[in-house]
């Protein structure tokens, strides 16, 4: 049988359903208590434990030769990598990609470029030891040049109990800017798991732009309003921007503003959106075009049993569809690895799965998240 490895040596097939956490949307507003449900496996652990001593009873170290092999391939990979994707996403002045998605098994790591910085990010194993991803952040770090103050680490947990989730990583506050084509989004690489925008998203930004001209546009869940950025770069004639975090609506606005885009045609409202939704429906209102893409869990204030993707996605898009002008455009997004979608029964046009379309080619997981188009009845 041929390998299938292309010619970095990537597998084109893995899809990175193994048994990792979801990749990304570890969020929470500073309002929001955590969001965590089963499956949902991604923690900050303190950056202490990178190089702390201590190691769990039984844990065997893992061993400093075996630890110096998977640096040394991991900086071969990210070289080549970076070699090709910074040169191709040069042209398209885009700054931020991903050069290393577990794609070689055994080095379960994630590597980030963001403008010249790295962020680095290991799917924990036990039997590696504290030292192991400071190990391949050196070596990615000195493969590519960059200074150890622009190397930043993640540490994602598996399984439960392993740490705290999501807790704050540090409070610099420090924000800086980075390109993606002709609009700027500030980052924080720091303060927390995410970092206030995600790459895997900026081909879905692209098709919002391209048809949000003369729309009103809805942005649910919008973090820090990349895509209210987007749809206003791309003429929409009005934007609402809805999070349940100051912290991202404000980030949000000063997106908007960094790009030039600000105006009394936009607004920003923090509030948990499906109060939002269930209170514009009855105000009679209606948005040409929507953007939902929902945490995997996410607990509401009052309300004993928080939001579960996969159990309350027909619900949240029903109430989605009931504020969305007919004929409108709604585009709903997830990064849950296991999630199953149950569109059956939606008053809707059509429903199109885009994800083939909308996972850029710097991401080898090809579900890092899962897209739709819903074309809402006429
Ligand atoms: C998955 S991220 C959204 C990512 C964003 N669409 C993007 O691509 O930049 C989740 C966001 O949902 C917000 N959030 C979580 N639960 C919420 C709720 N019940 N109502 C409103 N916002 C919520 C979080 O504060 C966070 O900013």
């Amino acid at each position: 049988m041929s390998d299938p490895r292309d010619e970095y040596g990537f597998d084109p097939n893995y899809t990175g359903e193994d048994d990792a956490p979801d990749d990304r949307r570890a969020l929470e507003g500073d309002e929001a208590p955590a969001a965590s449900g089963p499956g949902d496996g991604a923690a900050a652990l303190p950056a202490a434990d990178d190089r702390g001593a201590s190691r769990a009873p039984g844990v065997k170290a893992f061993d400093a030769a075996r630890t110096a092999e998977h640096a040394a391939m991991l900086a071969n990979r990210v070289r080549k990598r970076h070699a090709h994707l910074s040169r191709r996403f040069a042209r398209e002045s885009i700054d931020c990609f991903r050069l290393y998605d577990r794609d070689i098994p055994e080095v379960r790591a994630v590597v980030d470029w963001y403008a010249g910085h790295l962020v680095v990010a290991e799917y924990v194993r036990r039997q590696h030891g504290p030292g192991y991803l400071q190990a391949l952040a050196d070596a990615v770090a000195i493969a590519l040049g960059v200074p150890a103050d622009r190397v930043h680490l993640r540490r994602r947990a598996t399984g439960q109990g392993e740490g705290p989730r999501y807790a704050p990583l540090a409070d610099t506050g420090h924000r800086f800017e980075v390109r993606e084509r002709d609009l700027k989004f500030l980052v924080n690489l720091d303060d927390r798991l995410d970092t206030g925008l995600f790459p895997d998203h900026r081909d879905t930004r692209a098709r919002v732009r391209s048809v949000a001209s003369a729309t009103d546009f809805l942005n649910l869940y919008a973090y820090t309003g990349a895509f209210t950025c987007a749809a206003a770069a791309g003429g929409a004639r009005s934007t609402v921007t809805v999070d349940r975090s100051s912290t991202y609506v404000d980030w949000a606005k000063d997106n908007l503003v960094l790009n030039g885009l600000w105006g009394p045609q936009h607004r920003m409202v923090r509030a948990d959106a499906e109060d939002f939704l269930d209170r514009a429906r009855l105000e009679g209102r209606q948005w040409d075009l929507v953007f939902v893409d929902p945490p995997s869990f996410s607990n509401r204030k009052g309300v004993d049993v928080g939001f579960d993707i996969n159990r309350d996605h027909p619900d949240l898009l029903r109430r989605v569809l009931a504020v969305t002008a007919p004929g409108g455009t709604v585009l709903f997004s997830t990064n849950h690895q296991r999630f199953t979608p149950r569109f059956e029964g939606l008053a809707v046009g059509s429903i199109e799965e885009i994800t083939a379309q909308t996972v850029p080619e710097d991401y080898r997981n090809r579900q890092v998240h899962r897209c739709w188009l819903i074309l809402h009845r006429k």
